[in-house]
């Protein structure tokens, strides 16, 4: 029984910094890519014996210290009645985005059982399949991230409809925000009924916003889901390009706070005071270098923490060009380096 990350988590000594990966299970693994022949990607997260199966394949082939559930943070966004496609290449895409006050009224907050219980399954199915060996997180994305995606109707370079409804009619995109936010309160409770053993809320998009912005705009509904959540499993908060909004995050009733590469983790501790403990860092793109340079950049990753309060991850997601070997490298590097440098 590897109890290290929830040990971590929770700012207890442990004996060596704890490793894991955002989006462990995808398209790198040649295991993963065999299962999504089979299957779209929707019918995997909608089959919990496929999701589970996935789930568990980097746990097996990495030996990371906890499995993250196979499922997107866009599923209960379907489940508020959204229509929702996954296109091979494409990404996600809405094909009817909801951009004015008028069009929220044809989404609701769901019922989590009957709409997303195929979640909740794979939940059950992976805790019980792991049988203890790592502990496993349940996700979703952040009231605002998750409006991001609705708003533009996918993937989007500027943000425009998002930030042009936030400048013109906050108070409307706010009941879009605290939608999402009743919405994910549910669910991720449901997640820890479930099982899950801690929560990653990802705002991926959080960093669009100044911090004052993103106090009046992003924090509110974040907060109600915090607040649904807090005192039952750890609360990780990861951002991406937010580096500006630390000083603000200090305050974020969350145990861990999850970073991009963007700021070495001394700077970031220097920022977020020292409660925090910190998930990240490194540059994925630097699992497409050599081994030899994976292990000195994890070596400075783990110098920036002292190995103190302190999961090592990267700062993004695994690119699918990432050679199976080269992660496997990151995973030992950390396991190898940190003991030295407490
Ligand atoms: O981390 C894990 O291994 C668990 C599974 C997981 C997926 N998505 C599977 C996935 C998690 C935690 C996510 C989170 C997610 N999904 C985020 C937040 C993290 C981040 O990247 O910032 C976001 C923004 C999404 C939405 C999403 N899903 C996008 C934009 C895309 C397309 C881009 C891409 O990487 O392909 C997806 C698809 C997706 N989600 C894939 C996987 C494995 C690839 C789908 C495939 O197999 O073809």
């Amino acid at each position: 029984m590897n109890d290290l990350f929830l040990r971590a988590c929770r700012g207890e000594r442990a004996e060596r910094v704890p490793v894991w990966l955002m989006r462990q299970a995808g398209r790198y693994l040649p295991e993963y890519r065999a299962v999504r022949e089979r299957a779209d990607f929707l019918t995997v997260c909608k089959t919990p014996e496929l999701a589970a199966e996935v789930t568990l394949q980097p746990v097996r082939i990495l030996g990371v210290d906890a499995a993250i559930l196979f499922a997107d943070i866009l599923l209960p966004l379907e489940a508020m009645g959204a229509e929702l496609r996954f296109t091979p290449g494409d990404g996600p895409s809405f094909p009817r985005p909801v951009r004015r006050r008028e069009e929220i009224r044809d989404l609701r907050v769901p019922e989590v059982e009957e709409s997303l219980g195929y979640v909740l399954a794979a939940l059950r199915l992976v805790r019980r399949e792991l049988g203890g060996a790592v502990p496993l997180i349940g996700f979703g994305g952040t009231p605002w991230t998750l409006a991001a995606y609705l708003v533009e109707g996918g993937g989007s370079q500027h943000f425009s409809h998002l930030l042009a409804w936030s400048y013109g009619d906050p108070a409307g995109l706010a009941e879009l925000l605290d939608l999402a936010a009743r919405t994910s309160r549910a669910y991720l409770a449901a997640q820890v009924d479930a099982g899950a053993q801690a929560i990653q809320l990802f705002d991926t998009w959080g960093g669009l916003l100044d911090a004052e912005r993103w106090r009046a705009l992003a924090l509110p509904p974040l907060l109600h889901v915090v607040e649904g959540l807090r005192g039952r499993v750890p609360l990780i908060y990861y951002v991406n390009g937010g580096a500006h909004l630390l000083p603000v995050l200090r305050d974020l009733p969350v145990e861990v706070l999850g970073v991009d590469w963007r700021l070495p983790l001394d700077q970031v501790r220097s920022l977020v005071g020292p409660e925090k403990v910190l998930q990240g860092n490194l540059d994925p793109a630097a699992l497409l270098g050599p081994p030899s340079e994976i292990e000195s950049r994890v070596a400075a990753m783990l110098r920036a923490t002292g190995g103190e309060r302190h999961v090592a991850n990267l700062g993004h997601g695994i690119l699918p060009t990432t050679p199976v070997e080269n992660a496997r490298a990151f995973v030992q590097a950390v396991r190898r380096f940190a003991p030295e440098s407490r």
